[in-house]
């Protein structure tokens, strides 16, 4: 399984912020918003990544993220020049798809709990796999409609009378086909290629899955500054109250084995001394006593 990660967009809803640096690079309290998606999909086991941008901000994400070695992936980057559509995202990226199946995150949004999406990725068989979440303003999302039985019958993009309270979060589980379902695709009345009308034809195919996710799991918004504060405050509180970070693509690869110890260990000594390097010092000293009681 490979992934995509979608990190266009003018982002003009977080202005002036985005003057100083796209909406994927601002801070979700300690780390910029892109590490949690891609947290999210290191732990799930994806281990090469194409990540896209406008041309404007793609030298700044491959400053951050570089060819991703150092977390024992590998990272290609591709230009979206102009916003024409998340669907667009397989079309921009389809050489780097090629013949594997395929995730497609999006960069702005932030998980936190529950295991749902590496169980997605490990038991993905084929045809489509997306998700559903309870929320109070579905008018602002793709709506999926279930029937009696849970089973997904429509789906709607921002509708201005949602059919139900759950939305489409932004990562999508798909085989290879979508690389012809996309190219498919017709420009939406906004002027851009909707990643629902992918999950429309995978519905009308029969071979949609959405499986809802659970009350206990957030998915936080950050599109506004008022939702990115909260997204920081949220973020923080968990942090503090368990002592474990959300959205650390260190410990992620470090657990997925994609790092060895020593490895993890030789990033963390390039860091400055700082919080989140004390936190992965935590980290590698709690494998090392684990390891001594295995023995
Ligand atoms: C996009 C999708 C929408 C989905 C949402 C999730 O909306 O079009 O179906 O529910 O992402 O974040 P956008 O954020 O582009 O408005």
């Amino acid at each position: 399984m490979k992934a995509i990660v979608l990190a266009g967009g003018a982002g003009s809803r977080l202005y002036p912020l985005t003057q100083v640096s796209s909406k994927q690079l601002q801070a979700v309290f300690d780390k910029p918003m892109i590490y949690y998606p891609l947290t999210v999909l290191i732990a799930s086991g994806v281990r090469e990544f194409c990540l896209i941008a406008t041309p404007h901000d793609l030298p700044r994400y491959q400053n951050l993220l570089g060819d991703g070695n150092q977390w024992g992936v590998a990272i290609q980057y591709r230009e979206q020049p102009r916003p024409e559509g998340i669907a667009q995202a397989f079309l921009i990226a389809a050489d780097f798809v090629g013949s594997d199946d395929v995730i497609l995150m999006l960069g702005d949004n932030i998980f936190s709990g529950g295991d749902d999406f590496p169980r997605a990725v490990s038991s993905f068989t084929g045809g489509a796999t997306i998700f559903a979440y309870h929320v109070k303003d579905p008018e602002r999302y793709g709506v999926v409609e279930f029937d009696r039985n849970g089973k997904a019958i429509s789906i709607e993009e921002k509708p201005q009378h949602p059919k139900s309270n759950y939305a489409v979060p932004g990562v999508y589980v798909y085989d290879n086909s979508v690389l012809a379902i996309a190219k498919a695709v017709k420009p939406s009345i906004r002027g851009e290629l909707e990643i629902t009308d992918i999950n429309l034809e995978y519905l009308r195919l029969g071979k949609l899955q959405v499986r809802r996710l659970s009350r206990g799991f957030a998915w936080l918004d950050a599109g506004t500054s008022t939702a990115l504060h909260e997204a920081s405050s949220y973020i923080e509180a968990i942090e503090r109250r368990q002592g474990v970070k959300i959205g650390c693509p260190e410990e992620a690869a470090l657990v997925r084995g994609f790092l060895g110890i020593a490895q993890f260990e030789t990033l963390i000594g390039r860091m400055p001394a700082c919080e989140y390097s004390d936190y992965l010092r935590g980290v590698a000293d709690e494998w090392h006593r684990l390891q001594e009681d295995k023995q």
